[in-house]
């Protein structure tokens, strides 16, 4: 409850969205429960999901936008599941690597994946510093809240120039919540704001803070899901979700 009596955004969203927390929540190394990933969305499997949600050209076009980066670079997918990513983002000319902490999912990588995809843990990380010059992150939200700054700095230690901040935040639209089950396996509830603030304190800087470059990446947003809903609530959340390294 805030000072003036009102309820916090977080706080209407758990509520409205109860069912869905505790859900594939284990405390088995901090990973997700294996049940995570049979029921990604609407009862169906993250392999038979994953064509209609993820969008590489989508990523890679935002990425393009804010920092004018263009394939070959290197990109870790933190949180990267069986690896599916790793291919759509080589189709781009991408040279994607991944990190994932589940072991279930991790094991059904394909066998051409299986080198860049490894399983392990962002908290803790098997890479050399700067290997990557960005980061897609889909993890965060999944840990403790005392651990995500520790998870932040690592993520910034192994990064060149800059980082996708696509994990789920509170205050996004509660039909893209409500669709995709965002609130099952969190376990930080945070809103934009808040994440922002947490990569920023962890040495992190905005990476979009003029309005041209906000108008065309909301251009991008609107037109990648033209016949869906948005992944964004409004054009002013998505400066929350790029982060530069300096
Ligand atoms: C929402 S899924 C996204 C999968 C993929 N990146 C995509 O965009 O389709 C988030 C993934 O993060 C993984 N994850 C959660 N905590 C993690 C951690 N501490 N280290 C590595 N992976 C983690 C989960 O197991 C899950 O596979």
């Amino acid at each position: 409850m805030d000072d003036d009596g009102s309820q916090s955004i977080t706080e209407v969203r758990k509520r409205k969205f109860a069912y869905q927390i505790g859900k594939d929540v284990t405390d088995r190394n901090g990973a997700v429960a294996d049940s995570y990933f049979e029921n990604y969305s609407g009862n169906r499997r993250y392999e038979d999901i994953f064509q209609a949600a993820f969008n590489s050209k989508y990523l890679v076009d935002l990425i393009n936008a804010v920092w004018g980066a263009q394939a070959p670079y290197k990109l870790l997918d933190c949180g990267s599941a069986n690896g599916l990513t790793l291919k759509q983002f080589d189709r781009l000319g991408v040279e994607a690597w991944g990190i994932e902490n589940n072991a279930y999912i991790h094991s059904k990588t394909p066998v051409e994946w299986r080198r860049r995809n490894l399983l392990g843990d962002v908290r803790k990380m098997p890479f050399t510093d700067g290997s990557f010059d960005f980061i897609y992150e889909t993890s965060l939200p999944y840990l403790p809240e005392e651990e995500i700054d520790q998870a932040i700095k690592e993520m910034f230690r192994v990064c060149r120039a800059g980082i996708v901040f696509h994990g789920t935040a509170t205050d996004m639209t509660e039909e893209v919540i409500e669709d995709y089950e965002l609130f099952a396996g969190l376990q930080t509830f945070w809103t934009f704001a808040e994440w922002s603030d947490a990569f920023v304190r962890n040495g992190f800087q905005f990476a979009v803070s003029d309005s041209s470059l906000l108008d065309e990446i909301w251009r991008i947003e609107q037109e990648a899901d033209a016949d869906d809903w948005n992944w964004y609530p409004n054009k002013e959340s998505m400066r929350f979700s790029f982060f530069s390294k300096r």
